[in-house]
């Protein structure tokens, strides 16, 4: 375990980098995405900072509230319904005209809910989307500008990372329906969180070989008391916010720490890209458990998760082939074809 006083010290020395790093924040409106911005922003200097999420109202408070931690930093709101991949290529899109480099992709989309199914326009689960495809469309789309931050000609400015926020450790105990990889004919809630967190992990996988100077994490938060149950309505909000913070409070991470825990895990230089992790004294052990293989399942604690039989399993059957194939083809129909799945 990496302890919260060593993730302080580290923080702190992020002013070490240049003025001026790019951080998207997809879900930057709320619960571990707020908190993670938050630190990020006090931690470093001048940075350019997107908070994505729909809600403009918190998206002004937040905003003030980060200029005053940090007045050397630029915020800006993007408002969007991300769980339409279009509309996720419509945000990169907007990205893309204005920054040539980003340093950090953090992603936190998604929410919490009883009820089944929910298909959005394009044919997908709403929450599978949320938790999966959107997230790594942003990845694909903003791929280039992650790696034209880590080839920066500045060696105080080359972060770059994607950090993707859900939990590793479900398809460690349960094996996906490679025959329904987006839950068309077999969705249940279970079956939606073993999903959204095998696809991260082995998709993770693809992205640390196809653009191995960047490096991406899937990390598990524990539980933190966060708005994750707004869409459960007040009654259930209300109920969770008091039991949250009485009954459940000592197996809780607190959201301040959470997200000093989240700038460590974005930051840390042992999760290294493939490319360099040669050079890092350190280097953590990937989630195929090769050292420095760019891609890592990180628990709360900053620990990588160890070995996996099951991952193992899937992996040796071509999980990694399987799941990027079938995420491609998903998004060729609705981002290039314009339809559905
Ligand atoms: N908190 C926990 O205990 C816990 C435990 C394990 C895993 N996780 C996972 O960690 C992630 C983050 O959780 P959290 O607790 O930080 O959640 P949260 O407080 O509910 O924050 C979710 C963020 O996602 C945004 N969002 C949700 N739907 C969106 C949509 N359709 N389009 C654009 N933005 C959308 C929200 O912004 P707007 O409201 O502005 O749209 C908000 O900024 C989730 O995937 C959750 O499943 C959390
Ligand atoms: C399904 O998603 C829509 C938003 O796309 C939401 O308005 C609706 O309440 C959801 N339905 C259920 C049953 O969750
Ligand atoms: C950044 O540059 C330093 C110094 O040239 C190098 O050692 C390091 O590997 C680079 N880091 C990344 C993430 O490319
Ligand atoms: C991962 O799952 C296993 C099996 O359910 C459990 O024993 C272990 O504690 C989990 N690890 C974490 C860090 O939650």
């Amino acid at each position: 375990m990496v302890s919260l006083s060593a993730v302080r010290t580290h923080n702190s020395s992020l002013k070490y980098f240049s003025p001026g790093l790019v951080a998207v924040f997809v879900g930057g409106t709320s619960g571990i995405g707020f908190a993670t911005a938050r630190e990020f922003v006090r931690s470093t200097n001048s940075p350019h900072v997107y908070l994505v999420g729909r809600n403009p109202t918190e998206a002004s408070r937040i905003i003030d509230e980060l200029q005053q931690i940090n007045p050397s930093s630029k915020l800006d709101f993007i408002k969007s319904d991300v769980s339409l991949l279009r509309n996720v290529d419509e945000v990169c899109k907007e990205i893309k005209e204005k920054e040539n480099k980003i340093n950090l992709l953090f992603m936190t989309v998604g929410y919490l809910t009883f009820q089944g199914r929910n298909e959005t326009t394009e044919g997908l689960d709403r929450k599978l989307s949320l938790h999966y495809y959107a997230r790594m469309r942003f990845a694909q789309q903003l791929a280039p500008l992650l790696t034209t931050a880590a080839k920066d000609p500045d060696p105080k400015a080359n972060l770059s990372r994607v950090v993707t926020v859900l939990d590793p450790n479900i398809s460690r105990n349960f094996t996906p329906n490679f025959e329904d990889l987006d839950l068309k004919t077999t969705f249940s809630l279970k079956n939606c969180g073993t999903h959204a967190s095998a696809m991260n992990n082995f998709a993770i996988e693809h992205f640390a070989k196809a653009y191995p100077d960047s490096s991406f994490c899937h990390a598990y938060p524990s539980g933190v008391n966060t708005g994750i149950m707004r869409e459960q309505g007040p009654v259930m909000s209300a109920i969770w916010n008091v039991v949250g913070k009485t009954v459940f409070k000592p197996f809780m991470v607190d959201l301040t720490e959470s997200g000093e825990r989240h700038v460590y895990a974005s930051t840390a230089p042992q999760f290294a890209p493939k490319a360099n992790a040669g050079g890092v004294q350190d280097a953590a052990k990937g989630s195929d458990e090769v050292t420095g293989s760019g891609a890592y399942q990180l628990s709360w604690n900053g620990e990588v998760f160890g070995p996996s039989k099951k991952l193992e399993t899937m992996r040796s059957n071509g999980a990694e082939d399987k799941i990027w194939g079938h995420t491609e083809q998903v998004f060729k129909k609705i981002c290039e074809e314009g339809g559905k799945v």
